[in-house]
């Protein structure tokens, strides 16, 4: 495709951590940008800050991808030429706790905005899938082919999404899907002005060091380090936001070229332990991370890393920044907004 063409993208979940990095990029490519959000999980502030970090303005639609009439109004509305469907519940213990409420959003949500896209003859999607699809793998790295097998209900709600999204494009292969299984992403803009805000306890690691490291928590609780890994603690491929960011707009490249269903996984290909991640922080920051190793975390996988080769042949993507750069701008925008978006 010819990279400067302009078009109109919808980002559900536009407001959202990844989401609010893809607005930036879609910006700075030159696009229009249209932002469905309900803000169950996010600010609009962050869409405010997308704005000043681009100078450009983005449309903004505050609502609920499950509300079907909204969704015909707003393809009614504007001439959308392609969706990237961020919009979504992400955290693994509260979909254990609350299965129905993450089906119904991640499943359900999911069905009505492809029923939306459908009638509106909008058929080019980007799917915000997971390295969670893979549950516990036996081999490393992970391929795309590698068996699927997800062990909670938030991973089978992305796993139920991506089968049907398959079936969709099997039924009218006119359609132009991606399925991009994201690996660990962290990071931040490197303005520092937008980043993750966790809303209660960060579960993930990098959100939760950095609020160590900026006062607000004492200590980090290590889940394990008797791990068959280097140091015993788990490995993990981290991926910086910006870089997956980029991805998708290589993805909406590759979709721009023929009618396709691709399946990628976003990651660097590296692994780093939860006890090298706390080192790149400490480096990044200046300030030391106060933790003590407590038991596993059900559920957790020992290692986990990509084989990105596949995005790198098919979509000419490739991670740029190491974990000392994710650090470095995690800690910008920590530093900044100890408070994230409530500051
Ligand atoms: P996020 O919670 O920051 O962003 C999701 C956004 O969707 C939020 O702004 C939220 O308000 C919005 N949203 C939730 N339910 C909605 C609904 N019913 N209607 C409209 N908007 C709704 O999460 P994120 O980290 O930016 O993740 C974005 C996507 O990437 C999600 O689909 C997530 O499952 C997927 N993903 C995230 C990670 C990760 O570790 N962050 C890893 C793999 C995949
Ligand atoms: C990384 C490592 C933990 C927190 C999760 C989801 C996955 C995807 C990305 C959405 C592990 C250890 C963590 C802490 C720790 N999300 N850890 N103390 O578990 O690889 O993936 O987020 O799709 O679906 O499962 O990421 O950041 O939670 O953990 O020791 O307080 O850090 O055990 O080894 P995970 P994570």
């Amino acid at each position: 495709m010819p990279q400067d063409k302009i078009k109109t993208i919808l980002v559900t979940g536009g407001a959202g951590y990844i989401g609010s990095h893809m607005c930036v990029e879609l910006l700075q490519a030159g696009h229009n940008v249209l932002v469905l959000d309900d803000l169950s999980n996010s600010s609009e502030k962050s869409l405010q800050a997308v704005e000043r970090i681009t100078q450009k303005s983005l449309s903004f639609i505050l609502g609920d991808i499950r509300d079907s009439e909204l969704l015909a109004r707003v393809f009614a509305e504007n001439k959308i030429d392609a969706v990237l469907h961020f919009a979504g519940l992400k955290a693994v213990g509260e979909s254990v706790a609350e299965p129905i409420r993450y089906y119904d959003v991640n499943l359900n949500g999911t069905l009505k905005l492809i029923e939306a896209m459908t009638n509106a003859d909008c058929k080019t999607l980007v799917f915000s899938s997971s390295a969670t699809v893979y549950g516990i793998p036996e081999t490393m790295p992970i391929e795309e082919n590698t068996a699927t097998g997800a062990i909670n209900p938030y991973g089978r709600s992305k796993l139920m999404v991506e089968q049907a999204l398959m079936d969709l494009h099997e039924s009218d292969p006119s359609w132009r899907i991606a399925l991009l299984r994201y690996f660990n992403p962290v990071g931040a803009h490197a303005s520092g002005e937008i980043g993750e805000d966790p809303n209660d306890v960060p579960n993930n690691l990098m959100p939760f060091i950095s609020q160590v490291a900026v006062g607000r928590r004492e200590k980090l609780s290590v889940f394990g380090d008797d791990y068959d890994t280097p140091d015993g603690t788990g490995v993990r491929d981290y991926i910086h936001v910006v870089d997956l960011a980029r991805g998708h707009l290589k993805a909406l490249q590759y979709l721009d070229e023929a009618p396709t269903l691709g399946v990628f996984n976003l990651g660097t290909g590296n692994g780093y332990s939860v006890l090298e991640a706390i080192k790149a922080f400490e480096a990044a920051s200046g300030k030391t991370i106060a933790y003590e190793v407590v038991d596993r975390r059900a559920g957790d996988a020992a290692v986990s890393f990509a084989d990105p080769q596949k995005a790198q042949r098919e979509l000419d993507w490739r991670a740029e920044y190491d974990l000392a750069r994710m650090c470095e701008d995690v800690w910008r925008w920590q530093k900044k907004h100890p408070n994230g978006f409530s500051d």
